[in-house]
């Protein structure tokens, strides 16, 4: 379908390629250096103190203890921190949250810091941190979401979310035939990235370089030069590799922070890095919830009304309220819709974004409770999701931009063999006497797009340089983004050289919300397309050129070749371009948006369907997932090798949630007991065993001008369902507690 708002980019022979990551080898044999590897000389190495304790104030630290250590260089507390711009409460930009600098002896959170040690090595930190020996006033923590009262949610914006009602639910319960109306319940979970939170802050006057691992290198950048008044310009951001992210590294903290101010104070670099256990509290997590649905159907199974109301945990002093709700708004066709979101304010550290947040946690309860309504009516699962299947965004009536849901939906179960699912639970064993259930579940994630730009230099040799800020978390983005920009120019992968990871490049926009390839993407592309334009000027102005004369009828790239479009008899070679009008190279410059009118007339996400077997020892309790199949349309994929290892790394993700993560706090001190990588449990390849992914064929004409939807975070969304539908099936037991445990099965 023609579109003329965003008519659809040329893709060349480099996008649909399974390219294997031009990053892998630097990174597999340690080439590649991450922000904790700069070592500049005269390092000073910093550690904080965290809080061991959930809410009270310090009312003591051994300072002189501290300070008399050898190799201790400063101790910095509240009474000395060095001023800020601003105070810590203040949100530089729209993505922050509340930090905490040392701006009182308030203790809102176990892992808050108290005091920051610099010393000249690590280890004299460490000790000098030791001698701190804080001690504490303390109150009784609040570390209960069900103790808590549910507040009303002030305001709007990031970390806000809106209640939402389509239709009349009070009538769609009333009308309804057949009604569940369940309780689930999802834990705190910790990001816990490979790589923990690092800097390394080198000042020269009042201009500063600071390694970082970042997700958004603009906003970082923007939001510690606020803090420490300076301008934006001179804060140089070097962030080429991240072990991982998951929507933790798109924020300022207060410890990296700290560093920053102590290398200012000191008159040297200061390097500190969180240890795994300081993950667990002042950067960010998925906020505990507690949700409740009512579902209402007729007597044929026709969704009267979806009623999701839930309350998510945040800390005492600022908001991101996880959106599990919302969840609910876009996936099935039912007659009323409700949204509600309250909050309960406890003693931890405020939660933030982290791996489809809203949608993984939402998702986990409405598939559950759509597994329950379904069994409540004696349809088959799968059956009962067609029933109810959106033709177009319930509540709103818009179109969907494109939806190969049903597609999803008959891939992925004739891979995994639905048809022959038994309807009654606790039917199938295996020839080990292991109980056997399939569950499935549907995945949804949204389109969001963010701004960017991008640069891109083609040069007489017939190469190009193409620039923009991306950051890649591990996902890929150099190599996908890389295939984006060669085909935009027309040239072969490996003439291509990508730059991105630097703050003084072209703001490439936040990885995040899944949107990263097609916002830096689009840019690129659109930069690509810049150079195309003016080296279509200058050969057109050029009388020894095939294409003299061609004025702006417009040009297409191909194989280092530059055709008028529509006419492949006429071309000239870059090479020859160059050549004849002395040009060593042309930069071209784009930027990345969504067509507002689509964004109004459209809704837009992604689908997918997760289909899962366990296996359940009948005496032991303990599971495991034996075969996942995930099915999913996500639009355009540029690199399939990367997409189908991101969906599947979004499975796994979603098999931790299901079985693995759940932070604990110890109710007399508020600490996270299981702090670390031992205590916390996150899946091994033990734990991951049949997995499989297919990824449906979806054009869509109007999300963005590439036509990608995004694959980062849609995996774990339907997957959670999946596997709690699956352990219901096999073993009869329905649980409404994520984890599932054991102990819950026995
Ligand atoms: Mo993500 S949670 O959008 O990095």
């Amino acid at each position: 379908m023609p579109d003329t708002l965003s008519p659809q980019v040329r893709f060349g022979s480099n996008a649909g390629q399974p390219v294997t990551r031009r990053d892998g080898i630097a990174k597999v044999t340690g080439a590649a250096t991450f922000a904790a590897d700069n070592l500049p000389d005269g390092l000073l190495h910093a550690v904080y103190v965290p809080a061991t304790v959930a809410r009270g104030r310090v009312a003591s630290l051994d300072v002189a203890a501290a300070e008399a250590h050898t190799g201790v260089t400063k101790v910095y507390t509240p009474a000395n921190r060095p001023p800020l711009q601003g105070s810590p409460d203040d949100k530089p930009n729209m993505f922050s949250m509340r930090i905490e600098a040392l701006q009182d002896d308030t203790v809102r959170y176990a892992g808050q810091p108290i005091a920051l040690v610099v010393a000249e090595t690590l280890e004299a930190a460490t000790e000098g941190a030791r001698l701190l020996a804080p001690r504490y006033e303390t109150e009784v923590p609040r570390v209960s979401l069900a103790d808590e009262p549910a507040l009303k949610i002030e305001g709007a914006g990031f970390g806000k979310p809106s209640d939402t009602t389509h239709g009349d639910p009070g009538a769609g319960h009333a009308a309804a035939n057949t009604a569940v109306d369940v309780t689930y319940t999802t834990p705190a979970q910790y990001h816990n990235a490979m790589e923990m939170h690092a800097v390394v802050a080198q000042w020269d006057g009042d201009r500063l370089t600071l390694d970082i691992p970042s997700q958004a290198l603009m906003l970082t950048c923007e939001a510690y030069a606020y803090f420490l008044g300076i301008p934006t310009e001179n804060v140089t951001l070097r962030s080429p590799y991240l072990g991982g992210g998951f929507g933790s590294k798109a924020f300022t903290t207060g410890p990296q922070l700290l560093a920053i101010l102590a290398a200012r104070d000191t008159g040297r670099p200061v390097k500190l890095m969180l240890t795994r256990n300081q993950m667990f509290g002042p950067v960010g997590h998925r906020g505990a919830t507690l949700q409740r649905l009512r579902l209402g159907t007729d007597a044929e199974g026709a969704l009267k009304v979806i009623d999701h109301e839930g309350i998510s945990a945040v800390s005492s002093f600022d908001e991101f309220v996880e959106p599990a709700p919302n969840a609910t708004q876009g996936l099935y066709a039912a007659g009323a819709l409700r949204s509600r979101h309250r909050m309960a304010r406890l003693d931890v550290g405020t939660p933030g974004p982290m791996r489809a947040p809203g949608e993984a946690s939402g998702s986990a309860a409405l598939e559950g409770a759509m597994d329950e309504m379904a069994e409540a009516l004696g349809m088959d699962p799968l059956a009962f999701r067609l029933k109810n299947y959106a033709e177009a965004e319930p509540g709103t009536g818009r179109p969907y931009s494109s939806k190969a849901l049903r597609e999803c939906y008959e891939q992925g179960a004739a891979r995994f063999g639905w048809a022959d699912r038994p309807l009654q639970p606790r039917t199938m064993r295996d020839s080990d006497g292991m109980l056997t259930g399939w569950g499935m579940g549907t995945a949804l994630f949204g389109c969001p797009m963010f701004a960017a730009d991008a640069r891109a230099t083609l040069r007489a040799d017939g190469s190009a340089l193409v620039e923009t800020s991306a950051a890649d978390m591990g996902q890929g983005a150099w190599t996908a983004l890389a295939q984006i920009a060669a085909d935009s120019l027309g040239l072969p992968l490996d003439r291509v050289e990508f730059r991105a990871g630097h703050s003084s490049l072209p703001n490439g926009g936040v990885a995040g919300g899944s949107g990263h390839t097609a916002t830096a993407g689009g840019a690129l592309h659109a930069a690509g397309g810049d150079v195309l334009r003016q080296l279509g000027e200058i050969a057109s102005a050029d009388p020894g050129s095939p294409l003299f004369g061609a004025g702006n009828a417009g040009f297409v790239a191909r194989d280092g070749r530059l055709f008028v479009e529509g006419d492949d008899s006429r071309s000239d070679s870059f090479a020859d371009i160059f050549a004849r009008n002395g040009c060593v190279e042309v930069t071209g410059e784009g930027s990345a948006a969504r067509a507002a009118e689509h964004a109004q007339r459209f809704a837009m996400y992604s689908h997918g369907a997760v289909f899962a077997e366990v296996k359940v020892d009948p005496s032991l309790g303990q599971v495991r997932v034996t075969r996942m199949v995930g099915a999913f349309a996500a639009g355009r994929i540029i690199n399939p090798k990367l997409a189908e290892s991101q969906l599947m790394g979004g499975m796994i993700w979603g098999l931790s949630f299901a079985l693995h993560e759940a932070a604990k706090q110890d109710p007399r001190r508020g600490h996270i007991v299981n702090g670390d990588l031992a205590g916390y449990h996150v899946p091994v390849n033990a734990d991951v065993q049949g997995l499989e992914v297919i990824t449906v064929h979806e054009d869509d004409p109007f999300v963005n001008p590439l036509g990608i939807k995004g694959v980062g975070e849609i995996g774990i969304s339907g997957t959670v369902g999946a596997i709690a539908n699956a352990i219901r099936h096999a073993t009869g037991r329905r649980v409404r507690n994520f984890p599932i445990r054991v102990r819950d099965l026995v």
